[in-house]
């Protein structure tokens, strides 16, 4: 009986897995590849592994895309970008050697190109397209993962790193994506590495992703004719960091959305072996937009076809607890109710009948926080146990609505169509699958709106 393998989110096989990768709409598809070691369920090895989908729910498996060169020195082909030159995808991604090539000084940016609609790649001649001379007299450390666009008839290019201790995002422009030119530090900020840059146009602002060893932060702004970014806002993209959200990348589709897939790490498994040969799970599919100066991040409404077995509650008061008939370990949920001063409430998922171990998604009006609470996720000690913790501003009328994707481990909490909280979760009883809405504080919670489906496996 599988117990910890998401059924409607995407991962390998088996094996590691770990940040998304170039990901690209093209024909028609969507294209994921992502960091993969065919060699075990550890960290090492780095290749590409490639998959697609029509609906961005379902994938098909490809073979891998990128296998280090052993034969010139590569022993990972670490995180990077794919773009279409014409007719030709290219694949830009950062290559990791022994020695002077090593990640901390040494990285090296090479290129790959498909002529079979990206089934099969070849590592360009001209490898590696850029070097860290390029930057002169400026070192730069951890120097990778470039992600690659056209503007204006031109190709630029933003590779994250780190500056005198300090993470930073560098920015490079080239006419033919192959002789490029450095053009500057693009931001810079106080965690010691920035990992993984997104820089992209969203409405007329530009916005910067970066994951800096925890919580992925994204920030405001605009671009000065220096190529300096000016911040206006930030905000952290998804509240999970390590516990359930790292190194996102995205891409436009044919309908304009900006759509971003991020890794679901296993830290929090910690000491807990369980959960077989396999680590590593693909995020939800997200949209982001730009309202009021603030990142909104919804869920792609593709995922509403997996929607099965529904009930739904509407309009009443919430004086104790409400048991749906549902329950299930692949579930969507969607409460919007209107809070009051003292609220709280909980929703408990992947409980057991005893309520020993469950998983509460929680909001307190106190702090104006979303929680997973995940101190009885597991009966297990060997897991993290943390909450994962994020805030969100009330709508009009005092009106909060969460969204909640259940899927065996993975657990994604969207709060007013804006901020969202991923986590990891570990139950190790089958019976755990129950549901629970309880009021925590407060004398009641008015409810507009109750629903709760079973959620089909892509697997079907
Ligand atoms: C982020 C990261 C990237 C790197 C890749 C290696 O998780 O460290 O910076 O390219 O993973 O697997």
């Amino acid at each position: 009986m599988n117990l910890y393998r998401p059924s409607y989110h995407f991962l390998p096989e088996k094996n590691w897995m770990n940040d998304p990768n170039g990901v690209i709409y093209y024909k028609g598809e969507y294209h994921l590849f992502y960091q993969y070691n065919p060699y075990g369920s550890q960290w090492g090895n780095m290749h590409w592994g490639h998959a697609k989908s029509k609906d961005l729910v379902h994938w098909k498996h490809l073979p891998l895309a990128l296998y280090p060169s052993k034969e010139q020195g590569e022993v990972h082909c670490f995180s990077g970008c794919t773009v279409i030159d014409g007719e030709k995808p290219t694949i830009f991604y950062t290559s990791i050697g022994e020695g002077e090539r090593n990640p901390e000084i040494g990285a090296e940016q090479w290129a790959a190109v498909s002529e079979d609609d990206m089934l099969t790649w070849k590592k360009c001649k001209e490898n590696p397209v850029i070097t860290s001379k390029i930057h002169g007299d400026i070192e730069i450390k951890h120097w990778r993962d470039p992600f690659v666009w056209k503007e204006n008839e031109e190709w630029f290019m933003v590779l994250g790193g780190s500056h005198n201790n300090k993470g930073c995002t560098l920015i490079y422009k080239s006419k033919d994506l192959k002789s490029w030119e450095f053009l500057n530090i693009l931001c810079e900020g106080e965690h010691i590495l920035w990992e993984c840059p997104n820089f992209f146009k969203l409405g007329n602002k530009y916005v910067l992703i970066i994951s800096p060893d925890g919580q992925v932060e994204y920030y405001i702004g605009t671009l000065s004719s220096d190529y300096k970014f000016i911040p206006e806002f930030k905000g952290i993209l998804d509240y999970g960091g390590w516990d359930g959200f790292y190194a996102p990348n995205s891409l436009v589709d044919d309908t304009g959305r900006r759509i971003m897939i991020g890794w679901m790490p296993e830290h929090s498994r910690e000491s807990f072996d369980e959960c077989g040969d396999w680590a590593g799970v693909q995020s939800l599919p997200r949209t982001l937009e730009i309202e009021n100066n603030i990142l909104h991040i919804k869920p792609v409404k593709e995922l509403e076809s997996l929607r099965k077995t529904h009930e739904k509650y509407e309009n009443f008061a919430l004086e104790s607890t409400l048991v749906p008939k549902i329950k299930g370990k692949a579930l969507e949920l969607i409460i919007e109710a209107e809070v009051e001063n003292d609220t709280c409430f909980s929703i408990d998922v992947l409980s057991s009948q005893d309520g020993e171990e469950k998983t509460s998604i929680k909001y307190e009006y106190a702090d104006k926080s979303f929680y997973i609470d995940r101190s009885k996720s597991s009966v297990s000690d060997k897991c993290r146990k943390s909450p994962v913790k994020g805030n969100v501003e009330l709508r009009e009328g005092n009106m909060l609505k969460l969204q909640i994707f259940v899927d065996y481990s993975t657990i994604e909490v969207f709060a007013n169509d804006e901020k969202v909280i991923s986590g990891r979760v570990y139950p190790v009883r089958e019976e755990s699958e129950n549901v629970k809405i309880s009021l925590l504080k407060g004398k009641k919670l008015k409810v507009k709106s109750f629903d709760i489906w079973n959620v089909a496996s892509i697997l079907e």
